[in-house]
């Protein structure tokens, strides 16, 4: 959904928030658990260095020509070529990413082996889980209470009671730097005047969709209503992610843990 604010998310993600990487848990599942297909990793080290090491790197981690694929919240997603794939097939040719429509898809998921093989090593040689948790649980606290505005949609004793025990570090540092999509409340103005609300079901260029109280779906030419408002309850959220220094998420974590 709401493609508009994830890409904003992503390049937010690729615009710094190293930390954000680092503290990604391991995916569940990811190809983690299946033995990795060396001949696969083998064939698509070579692919990726005809058609894409030139620009990203040999190993992928990035040049100035093109972002850091380890920190790619597409290759993140990714197991075995199903979101790489068609994000190859169009790329981003006015952002300097070519478009690769000739690789076929068994290139396509070699690529992806290549990239995952590489996503792992990188991920055992970081510190175990235990080492996340560096910060400073009281400057978490005024951070959360103060700068962060945490307080003013969440509480402690509240709706995040008992989070740190439902969550481990990990899977708690991702829960607030990028919850999962909510639904986002979406409010048209026709020429008339009148208002139409509901859920947001779709939304491109030229087209609007939503889904009214009665799960009536209804949708418009952007051109011909008068007004859009969108209303994405994680907008603090995505918007905190562009700001958040490496201490202060390091710090939050530690406070956060706390809440047992
Ligand atoms: C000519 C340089 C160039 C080549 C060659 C190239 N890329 Fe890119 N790629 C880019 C640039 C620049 C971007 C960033 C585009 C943007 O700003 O959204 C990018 C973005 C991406 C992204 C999206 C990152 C994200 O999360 O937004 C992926 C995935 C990717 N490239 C994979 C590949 C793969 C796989 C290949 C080889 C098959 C490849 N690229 C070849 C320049 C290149
Ligand atoms: C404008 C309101 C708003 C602000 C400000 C806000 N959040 Fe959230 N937060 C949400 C919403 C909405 C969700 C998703 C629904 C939910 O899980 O409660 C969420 C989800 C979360 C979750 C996941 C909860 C779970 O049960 O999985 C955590 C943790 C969290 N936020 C922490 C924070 C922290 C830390 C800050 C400050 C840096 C913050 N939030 C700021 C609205 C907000």
């Amino acid at each position: 959904m709401h493609m508009r604010l994830r890409s904003r998310v992503w390049f937010v993600l690729l615009g710094g928030a190293e930390i954000f990487f680092l503290l990604l848990p391991a995916r569940s599942g990811e190809a983690q658990a299946s033995a990795p297909d060396a001949a696969a990793v083998e064939r698509g080290q070579q692919s990726f260095s005809s058609n894409c090491s030139f620009c990203h790197g040999a190993r992928g981690t990035g040049t100035e020509q093109a972002p850091n694929l380890m920190r790619s919240p597409l290759v993140i997603q990714d197991q075995d070529g199903e979101v790489l794939g068609p994000f190859l097939k169009e790329g981003r040719p006015s952002l300097g990413m070519p478009s690769f429509g000739s690789l076929s898809s068994s290139q396509v998921s070699d690529i992806a082996a290549f990239l995952h093989a590489n996503l792992r090593t990188m991920r055992r040689r970081r510190a175990p889980e235990a080492a996340v948790i560096v910060g400073d649980a009281k400057a978490g606290e005024a951070y959360f209470d103060g700068e962060g505005k945490c307080s003013t949609c969440h509480s402690a004793t509240g709706d995040l009671a008992g989070i740190a025990s439902k969550l481990q570090p990990l899977a708690l540092t991702t829960a607030f730097l990028t919850p999962p999509d909510q639904p986002v409340a979406a409010q048209v103005t026709l020429p008339s005047g009148k208002i139409i609300s509901g859920t947001l079901k779709y939304e491109d260029e030229f087209t609007i969709a939503l889904v009214d109280s009665n799960g009536i779906y209804h949708s418009w030419e952007r051109a011909l209503v008068k007004k859009i408002d969108l209303t994405d309850p994680l907008t603090a959220h995505k918007e905190q992610l562009a700001l958040y220094t490496d201490k202060e998420i390091h710090d939050l974590v530690a406070y956060l843990v706390t809440l047992k």
